[in-house]
Formats: structure tokens, C-alpha cells, sequence
């Protein structure tokens, strides 16, 4: 069994990519004893908008500390950059040469990102899902943790190994996801109606793991909620409500309607200071270890074992593909 997923660098880390992602990829790892794991940071994929060389640097550097300070393990996960390992390229070519324009077309963020550029729109914006199927076939990867909003892009991933197997015969394994429950989609808390962004232009709606704590505190704080008092999940009356709920459930492990009833007969403001309090400590916990590991060198020596297991694996399974499909010479 292996198991991978990677994060784009192309912005800080929010509370959504630690509920929705990162959380998850550290439960699988304490769970699954048997599993390979790999997660690495997909700087390849952040360059599909225009980004400041100085800031990727940073954020790439940035997100290997936070995943180990998040609680992933390096003597158990390898973690790597996307971009240190060549055959996620040479593989997200040949995935390319096998998707349909039409196919890639009708994927909801690249018509959601087309929509927001307004410098024109990059050819690797339309051609990104061949290359994060790439990132996952190239390993033979079973299980896939993601957020909601990563599945149709491993819909993709799944096609498009079942396209390949079917024309050259079988070569790679169809990965399957595995989305939370609980935290799938965690909401921008100025406005639930959308997910909390990194790229979000309204600052209040999106917490950041390196943010500030008192700001943390501020913004749970000040987040948008109904105008009925009772604590109560309900999606489509009470968004902003059930958003907070759901970061409450995440972060405690308690379940939804225990949380209800711990607050039966309170109001929002205890339970939204309450839920400042309980997130500002989680991500205390996560800033200190971070604090200590950015200086460090050993994080540079992780994300170098990391490149060489990744290369490994990637190098002896782009060979194959290579002989499947014809390229080059027989090696
Ligand atoms: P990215 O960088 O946008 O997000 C990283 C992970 O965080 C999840 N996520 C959320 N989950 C819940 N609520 C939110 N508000 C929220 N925001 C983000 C995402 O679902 C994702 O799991 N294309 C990917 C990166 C990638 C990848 C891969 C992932 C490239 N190659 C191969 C898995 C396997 C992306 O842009 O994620």
C-alpha cells in the first residue's frame, strides 16, 4: 500500500489546508502501519499563476516545516519538492498527450481560476490535472487524502490511468481518494458560502497557520454567523454556525451533536470565544515547533532523503513507461 498528496506553495498555509489535508495525512500515517507514505509540497503546480520567486522560495521552505511541525514524521513519511524529482514532468507530458482538451475544459477550478485571471490565462493552468494525476501514478499510489475540492481532479487521476492500462496495457494503479467527513470543506468565515482560500482577497475570512494568535482569536471572533442564537448544524440556514462547529469538531475530535449539546444554553459569543481559545492553542503548538525547525539544518537534510527515495521510485517507474509507450530506446 502507498499512500500521497501534496500542497501548492503558492500562498501561507490556512486552517482549511490543516483541517482538510494536513490533519489527515498525520492520522493515516499513525494508522496505516503498512503504508508508504509520501507528501510533498507541488511547487510545479504553484507556477500556473504568476508568483514571486522570493515568496515560493520561502513558502516551499515554509510548508516542509509546517507538515513536520503539523505532526508528520520523518523517519515514518518521506517528504519532498515536487520539482526535485524530474519524472513528475516527464510523466505529466505523456498524461497530457492523453487528456482531451474538452475534458480539461470543463474542470470547475480551471473555469473558476480562468474567470479570476485578469493577465491572461497560462496553458498550465488547463494542463495542471494531467500533471497532478502525474504526481500520483507515477508511484503507484492506492489512497489519495484530500479535500472536497481535489476530487474531480482525481476523477481525473482515476481516468486517466484506466485510459492509459487500457491502451498499453496494465501499468498503473487506480488511486482512490479519501476525503473527510468532517472538515472537507471548511469555509471562509467572513463569507461560508465559499471556501477558505489562501488566493482569498478578504483577509478576516482566512486563518493562517503562521498568522498571529491574538489575530487568530480576532478573527473566530468576529466571524460572520446568523442572526438566531442557537448552536446549532444546519447547512443551509445556518451556514456560518455550522462552519464553526465543524472547526470545533475537527480540532476537539468531538462529535457535531455533542458539541450541540455542550452549548445547549449558551450563546454565540462563549462558544466563539471558546473556539478562539481552542485554535489559537492548536496553532500555538504548531508555530513553536515551526519556530525551532525553520532555523534548523535538519530541514534540509529530511527534504534531501525525501528527493532521493522519491527519485528512486519515480526514475525505476518512468522507465516502464517509457518501454510502454515507445519512447526512446529499450532500456
Ligand atoms: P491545494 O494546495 O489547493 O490544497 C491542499 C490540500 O488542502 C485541501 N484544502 C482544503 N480542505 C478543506 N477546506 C478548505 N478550505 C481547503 N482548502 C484546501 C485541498 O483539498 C488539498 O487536499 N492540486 C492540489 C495539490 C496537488 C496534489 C497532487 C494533491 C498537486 N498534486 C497530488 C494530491 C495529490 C492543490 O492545489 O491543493
Amino acid at each position: 500500500m502507498r499512500l500521497i498528496s501534496g500542497i501548492k506553495p503558492s500562498g501561507s498555509l490556512t486552517l482549511g489546508n490543516y483541517l482538510g489535508a494536513i490533519k489527515n495525512f498525520v492520522k493515516l500515517q499513525d494508522e496505516l502501519k503498512d503504508t508508504d507514505i509520501l507528501i510533498f509540497i507541488a511547487d510545479l503546480h504553484a507556477i500556473t499563476i504568476p508568483q514571486d520567486k522570493v515568496n515560493l522560495r520561502k513558502n516551499i521552505k515554509d510548508i516542509a516545516a509546517l507538515y513536520i511541525a503539523c505532526g508528520l514524521d520523518p523517519n515514518r513519511t518521506h517528504i519532498f519538492i515536487q520539482s526535485e524529482v524530474p519524472a513528475h514532468n516527464q510523466l505529466g507530458w505523456i498524461m497530457e498527450c492523453n487528456s482531451y482538451i474538452g475534458e480539461l475544459e470543463r474542470m470547475t477550478q480551471f473555469k473558476d481560476k480562468k474567470a479570476k485571471q485578469v493577465q491572461g490565462v497560462s496553458a498550465g493552468l488547463l494542463t495542471y490535472p494531467p500533471l497532478m494525476a502525474a504526481d500520483i501514478l507515477l508511484y503507484d499510489a492506492n489512497l489519495v487524502p484530500v479535500g472536497i475540492d481535489q476530487k474531480q481532479h482525481l476523477e481525473m487521476a482515476r481516468n486517466l490511468a484506466e485510459r492509459f492500462n487500457h491502451i498499453y496495457g496494465d501499468t498503473f494503479v487506480v488511486p482512490e481518494p479519501y476525503i473527510p467527513k468532517t472538515g472537507e470543506k471548511i469555509k471562509s468565515l467572513s463569507d461560508p458560502s465559499k471556501k477558505m482560500s489562501k488566493s482569498d482577497d478578504d483577509e478576516k475570512g482566512c486563518i493562517c497557520l503562521l498568522d498571529d494568535l491574538n489575530i487568530i482569536k480576532k478573527k473566530i471572533k468576529s466571524a460572520v454567523t446568523d442572526s438566531d442564537t442557537k448552536i446549532k448544524y444546519d447547512l443551509t440556514n445556518k451556514p456560518g454556525i455550522s462552519n464553526l462547529l465543524t472547526i470545533y469538531s475537527c480540532i476537539t475530535g468531538m462529535a457535531i451533536k455533542d458539541i450541540e449539546a455542550k452549548y445547549i444554553d449558551s450563546n454565540y459569543a462563549q462558544f466563539k470565544a471558546d473556539l478562539a481559545e481552542l485554535v489559537a492553542n492548536e496553532i500555538k503548538g504548531i508555530q513553536d515547533k515551526y519556530n525551532d525547525l525553520i532555523k534548523s539544518k535538519e530541514l534540509d537534510a529530511i527534504l534531501d532523503a525525501g528527493k532521493d527515495y522519491a527519485n528512486y521510485l519515480a526514475n525505476r517507474k518512468i522507465t516502464k513507461i517509457y518501454n510502454k509507450v515507445g519512447l526512446g530506446r529499450k532500456r
